[in-house]
């Protein structure tokens, strides 16, 4: 039974604003039911990009005349497959190090510590199945400058890495002062930001694409990497 029926049937050009300002209130645990006349994937994928990748759907009934769908809160279906789930890894890393950032900007660096150690944490695992797991097994073409995406990843992991490890470093010296780290804090969000960035546009679609002729394999990997990212701390900032 669904928590809510989305009809865009007969909307036309409005069908996508009804579609994204609905869905946008969407919460963990819900299921919204969208009822279509026309090819769902162009509005779908249209609202899924503005609500940055947040929601999953899933095709119920495929007409003409009728398409049915069910919508669900990304977070509560499992990853489809790797790239999906090095997103979604994305964005866990990126809440970890904004809630130490946050907690050490507010002057609060006992409360920031936890988060900055679990931040590292889930960076190493994430770096580690990206380096060890993913670019050995899937080889892709390599340019001699380096200027293709896998030699900038391994470069800007090697970057964020050693910014990371100088922070920890930090952290470890037992800090003062919010200042005294609050540049290395800086430093890391605008690297991290920008690499996740670069990846999900220069990279990911090369592997989404190399995985796809191997099913197998990319079964294999995707099991293999999740066990590898399963963290036993906490998972979640500010808990
Ligand atoms: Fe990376
Ligand atoms: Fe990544």
């Amino acid at each position: 039974m669904a928590d809510f029926v989305l009809d865009l049937r007969g909307l036309a050009e409005h069908a996508h604003t009804r579609a994204y300002y609905t869905l946008r209130e969407l919460r963990t645990g819900q299921v919204f039911e969208v009822l279509l006349d026309q090819e769902p994937k162009l509005l779908m994928d249209a609202v899924s990009l503005q609500l940055r990748h947040a929601i999953h759907w899933q095709v119920h009934e495929n007409g003409p005349p009728l398409w049915r769908l069910s919508v669900q809160r990304r977070e509560d279906v499992a990853p489809v497959n790797l790239v999906d789930l090095l997103e979604r890894d994305h964005l866990r890393i990126d809440r970890l190090f904004a809630s130490a950032l946050h907690k050490v900007n507010a002057g609060d660096l006992e409360g920031a510590a936890p988060d900055f150690r679990a931040y590292v944490d889930g960076l190493r695992r994430h770096v580690e199945v990206e380096n060890d797991l993913i670019v050995p097994l899937l080889e892709l073409p390599r340019s001699a400058n380096g200027q293709d995406p896998t030699s900038i990843m391994l470069r800007e992991h090697d970057e964020i890495l050693e910014q990371t490890t100088m922070l920890e470093h930090e952290f470890s010296e037992g800090v003062d002062e919010a200042w005294a780290v609050a540049p290395f804090f800086a430093l890391i969000s605008g690297a991290l930001a920008k690499h996740e960035g670069r990846e999900e546009q220069n990279l990911f679609p090369h592997w989404s694409r190399a995985l796809n002729e191997r099913p197998d394999e990319a079964a294999e990997l995707l099991q293999r990497a999740q066990a590898r990212l399963a963290t036993t701390g906490p998972t979640e900032p500010g808990a």
